[in-house]
């Protein structure tokens, strides 16, 4: 299977491909500054916690084109912290970058700064990969137990975009869903809308590039599936994991964690350690990012205010395993994991 990228070097530029326009086109964006990679991490042209720090990475990489003395690197590190505050996937990037080149003289930083992004999008890709190959036998463990039964096809349900779009290449929550297909596994997955923006709609158009059967449908209808016995697993992305296992992820998320286990749902989350916040003790600590209600759109509502968080926190008892680079484990074993 081609393996497809959302972010790619073009000399002294980074090419994105505009996830604003998907699906209807395919657009692809050139960066050459600070600023540029800034607002495309900000307006979600680019989005997803890891491919935010990668974006990040090689922003700080743009940051230094006109100088690379402290005082503009620690302004390209200040301006993309500041873009987006709960994947943080984006202070992790930053804080290698930062511990990477500190230490150097201005001249030295150039070049040194595209090193460490190129490294961490190059690691990116196998990270997911891995995600890929820990999640399958999850997911041929539902199969096998099943292959009897009529229809043997496994019903997964995701939710918003944790696809290769919302990484450089693989996806997280879709990883182990696309090396099931590989597999040649016959699968299934139910796609929520992911209101008020509407990720799903990028997660059915990577389905539908890649031939895997799949279903849009409304956010509240996962609930009445799930009760109907349509829904045999759920797999979603993060964008924070907190030390004791609760998990931020796009909003709706948790909805569904809770349906999952009152109808005996195994409910899984697919995220690379660097997903991991090991400072953060519970997910009550996250910080939420709140929108704009903008991004309802026009309802003719004028005077009607509106709240729009982004993100919400599944808490750890409802989680029956994270899927990592390393493996499948308990969501209160992750803390371990503290370098
Ligand atoms: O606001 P977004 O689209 O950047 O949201 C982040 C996400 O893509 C999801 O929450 C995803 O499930 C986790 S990131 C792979």
């Amino acid at each position: 299977m081609e393996v497809l990228h959302t972010i790619a070097e073009d000399g002294d530029r980074i090419v994105i491909l505009d996830q604003t326009r998907l699906p209807r086109e395919t657009v692809f964006v050139s960066l050459s500054s600070l600023d540029q990679a800034a607002h495309a991490i900000r307006s979600m042209q680019v989005r997803g916690a890891p491919l935010i720090g990668v974006t990040a990475a090689y922003g700080v990489a743009l940051g230094l084109t006109v100088e690379a003395d402290d005082r503009h690197l620690e302004q390209a590190l200040a301006v993309l912290a500041a873009t987006r505050p709960t994947a943080v996937n984006l202070h992790w990037a930053l804080a290698r970058m930062a511990e990477v080149l500190r230490p150097l003289a201005p001249a030295q930083r150039r070049s040194a700064a595209w090193d460490e992004a190129r490294t961490i999008a190059t690691a990116d890709e196998a990270t997911n990969a891995a995600i890929g190959r820990h999640g399958l036998p999850l997911m041929a463990t539902i199969h096998d137990g099943r292959w009897r039964a009529e229809p043997a096809t496994v019903n997964v349900m995701t939710h918003c975009n944790a696809g290769w779009l919302a990484t450089v290449a693989h996806g997280t929550a879709l990883a182990p869903v696309y090396a099931a297909q590989a597999a040649g596994m016959p699968l299934h997955v139910w796609v929520s809308e992911t209101r008020p923006r509407n990720q799903g709609l990028l997660t059915a158009w990577e389905l539908a590039a890649a031939d895997v059967p799949h279903t849009l449908i409304a956010d509240n209808a996962a609930g009445l599936l799930m009760m109907q016995g349509r829904v045999d697993c759920v797999i979603v992305g993060a964008d924070r994991i907190a030390a004791n296992g609760d998990v931020a992820n796009k909003v709706g998320t948790y909805l569904k964690a809770l349906a999952a286990k009152a109808h005996n749902i195994p409910f899984y989350v697919a995220a690379p350690l660097s997903t991991i916040d090991f400072d953060c003790p519970n997910g009550i600590s996250i910080p939420i990012e709140e929108r704009s209600g903008d991004e309802f759109g026009d309802l003719g509502l004028a005077a009607t205010p509106r709240a729009n968080p982004a993100f919400d926190v599944t808490p750890a008892h409802l989680i029956s395993g994270i899927v990592t680079e390393r493996g499948v484990h308990a969501p209160q074993d992750i803390a371990s994991f503290k370098p």
